[in-house]
Formats: C-alpha cells, sequence, structure tokens
C-alpha cells in the first residue's frame, strides 16, 4: 500500500448554465440526481478492489455545482467512498460550491463527511457584471455563505475568479483583486484566477459575437494581471501555479497530483482517470451513463495509453505549470532518464529567448514565459 492515489468526484448538475461554461454541466435535469448518484456509487463500488490497494490522499468533488444537489447525496457518496479506502490516509477532501446555494446545515454535513476545503466560485464582486454572465448569485449571497462557512469552521477556503469579463473595466477588476485579498482574515487560503476562455456554441461566444458586450483589448488584460499577480503575492498569496495562488501550506493537494503526473481515478458523467499510464474518460452524457451503470456496460469513452515520449512530453509541460518548474533530479529519478538528452535543443531555445531558466536543480518558465506559457509548451508537443 506505499502508492498513492487521488479520486475525483463528477456532479454535472447545476441551478442554471453560466453563460462562459463549456463545463459538463446541466441544468434542468434535477429528476436524474437520485439515480445518478446511485450510479455514480455503484462506479465506485465496482472499483473498490483497485482503490484498497492504493492509499487515499486527495479526493475532489466537483462540476456542475456539487454543493447545488441535496447534501444527502454527497454523505452518500463520501460513505460510499470511506467503505472502499482506508480513511486515515486522506489529506484534503475539497467540494466546489456556488455561494448561492451554501446552507449551514450543508456544510455541517459536509464537515461530518470529512470534507475539510471549500472552494466557492466567485468571479466577481460587481453584481452588474455577475448578471452579465448568467451568474445565479449576487455579492451579498456570497458575503452570506462566506460568514456561514467561517461560523462553522470551514478553514480552507479556495476562491474561483475569472477574467477578463464581458465589459469588465480595470477599475472594477482591481476592485475585485483588494475586495478578495481584504478577505484573507476569513479563512481564504486559496484563490484560483482563470483567464476566461471563450467557447464556442456558448452564450457568451454569441453575445460577443452580436457586440452586445465586449472584453478589454490585450494592454489593458495585461495590466490585469500585473495588478493581479503584484497584489496577491504582497498580501503573502504565493503564486504556485499559473492560475493558482495560495498562502504556504495551502496549495491544493489534489490539484498538484494533476500537475505531478500522478495517479487518480475519476467517478461520474465525463470524468477522466490517468492510471497506469493510460489516461480515461467515462460517458458525458447524463442518461447514458446512468443507463451503462445499471446495465453493467462500460462507461470509459475514451482510452489513450501514453508511450513513453508521450508521457514525458506531457510531464514536462504539466511541471512548467508550476512555478516552480520541473526538478531534474526528480525527472531522472521518474523516467531514469537526463532531461538534456531529449530536448537540449528545445531548452536551449528557450533560455536563448529568455522563456525558461535553469535555477540551480530546476528549470522553469521565466515571468516573460509564464506569460505565454502556450509558446513554452509547444516545444514540448
Ligand atoms: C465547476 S466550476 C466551480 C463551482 C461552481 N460550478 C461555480 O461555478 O461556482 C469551476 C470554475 O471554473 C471556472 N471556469 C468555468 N468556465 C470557465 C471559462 N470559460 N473560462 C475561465 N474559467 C472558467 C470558474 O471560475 C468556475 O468557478
Ligand atoms: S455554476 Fe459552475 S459549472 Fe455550473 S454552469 Fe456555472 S460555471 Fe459552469
Amino acid at each position: 500500500m506505499n502508492n498513492e492515489i487521488g479520486i475525483y468526484i463528477h456532479i454535472p448538475f447545476c441551478l442554471k448554465k453560466c453563460f462562459y461554461c463549456d463545463f459538463n454541466s446541466y441544468a434542468d435535469k434535477e429528476n436524474l440526481i437520485e439515480k445518478y448518484v446511485f450510479a455514480l456509487c455503484k462506479e465506485i463500488l465496482e472499483n473498490s478492489e483497485i482503490l484498497s490497494e492504493y492509499k487515499v490522499t486527495t479526493i475532489y468533488i466537483g462540476g456542475g455545482t456539487p454543493s447545488y444537489i441535496d447534501p444527502k447525496y454527497i454523505k452518500q457518496i463520501m460513505d460510499t467512498i470511506y467503505l472502499c479506502i482506508d480513511k486515515s490516509s486522506v489529506e484534503e477532501i475539497t467540494i466546489e460550491a456556488n455561494p448561492n446555494s451554501i446552507t449551514k446545515e450543508k456544510l455541517e454535513i459536509y464537515k461530518m463527511s470529512g470534507i475539510n476545503r471549500l472552494s466557492i466560485g466567485l468571479q466577481s464582486n460587481h453584481n452588474s457584471i455577475l448578471k452579465k454572465i448568467g451568474r445565479v448569485h449576487t455579492i451579498e449571497d456570497f458575503e452570506k455563505a462566506l460568514d456561514i462557512a467561517n461560523s462553522v469552521g470551514m478553514e480552507n477556503i479556495s476562491l474561483d475568479l475569472i477574467y477578463p469579463l464581458p465589459d469588465l473595466s480595470f477599475n472594477q477588476f482591481k476592485d475585485t483583486v483588494d475586495y478578495v485579498v481584504s478577505l484573507k482574515s476569513k479563512n481564504i487560503k486559496h484563490i484560483s484566477v482563470y483567464n476566461l476562455e471563450v467557447h464556442e456554441n456558448t452564450k457568451l461566444a454569441f453575445l460577443l459575437n452580436e457586440n452586445y458586450v465586449s472584453l478589454v483589448d490585450e494592454d489593458e488584460e495585461y495590466e490585469m494581471y500585473k495588478y493581479l499577480k503584484d497584489t496577491l503575492q504582497n498580501n503573502g498569496y504565493n503564486r504556485y501555479e499559473i492560475s493558482n495562488y495560495a498562502i504556504s501550506g495551502y496549495e491544493s493537494k489534489h490539484n498538484l497530483r494533476y500537475w505531478n503526473q500522478e495517479l487518480y481515478l475519476g467517478f461520474g458523467a465525463g470524468a477522466s482517470s490517468f492510471f497506469g499510464g493510460t489516461r480515461y474518460k467515462n460517458e458525458t452524457s447524463i442518461e447514458k451513463y446512468i443507463d451503462n451503470i445499471l446495465n453493467n456496460k462500460s462507461v470509459i469513452i475514451e482510452k489513450e495509453e501514453l508511450d513513453l515520449l508521450s508521457l514525458i512530453k506531457e510531464y514536462i509541460i504539466l511541471q512548467l505549470r508550476k512555478i516552480e518548474g520541473l526538478s531534474l533530479s526528480a525527472f531522472k529519478s521518474k523516467y531514469k532518464k537526463d532531461i538534456y538528452s531529449l530536448f537540449s535543443i528545445e531548452i536551449a531555445q528557450l533560455e536563448k529567448d529568455g522563456l525558461l531558466v535553469k535555477d540551480n536543480d530546476n528549470i522553469k518558465l521565466t515571468s516573460r514565459g509564464l506569460e505565454v506559457a502556450n509558446l513554452a509548451w509547444e516545444k514540448f508537443i
């Protein structure tokens, strides 16, 4: 039982679809919740033999909006997981929540189920902007939710922000950043700030194409980025990954598992897994997922066995997402190879372009490299 593993649980239900969201999440499918949770628990139990062979250190309940469904289902899922694993090895259990669906009763049940980290989707502190992106909550809902979380003793809270957002000005964004750092004493230990992705076929793509809303230009976006990075850093939130900042010791253990190319099993519709050098993805449709599970059919729709070179390239890209970069000795012990024997030309070119530096045992992206990380990653694709 030396090997460690993480568990990801996908809850694909939301009260309403946000305009920018392309996640595997659905509104108006509440009638399927009970059956879905039953099927999800069946999928977990079917993997109990594998789970019992590993030390599960992290569990992440994401979505969709896990806090939207009745907390009895979250308890049911956690109880099922606990039947399959040695509970004592679990260090971090996160649940994602939307501010308007957080109640005292829910958080108390989460805590009793061992959940010790709450990730709240705030996105912006301006009601006018929240409305423009189709969020169901207001800043007042968030403040209430944060007070409830503190009152029940949730000591590890993470916030999600997105930038730029439709019609968001630099000053409004500055205000959002100042606002989130002012909440530090309310157990905000971690802040994720995602760069807006505009996905085809979303309402946001339509609104932008039709000029109903607009985004700031590149220069202003860069000003936002600089303000964000400096302000979070100056307030004790260390940037440890391209989009993630944390008070020291509160980096997301589960997400670090992804960036360190470590094992995890995903359960639920659309969930993915990384196990035995292979990436798997589950059926995304809730209906088909339930149907297949109940009829004892496989729910895996994608299976990619990575050859050694693909694994190595993926590892390098994932490691370069971290601000500390890739440890040369860790690379050698994991892959029994010297990275320079494989990628000396690419590394030299990135160094020459000022995008990558060697720092003792590590190679890592420079400040400039982090700004144009895609250009650096391309060298390893
Ligand atoms: C599953 S959601 C978090 C929980 C909950 N569903 C919510 O939105 O409050 C994960 C996070 O992904 C981010 N996200 C979703 N779609 C995005 C997009 N198109 N661009 C950037 N970030 C996005 C949001 O910050 C969101 O909070
Ligand atoms: S609540 Fe979260 S998962 Fe649901 S639609 Fe909005 S961003 Fe997507």
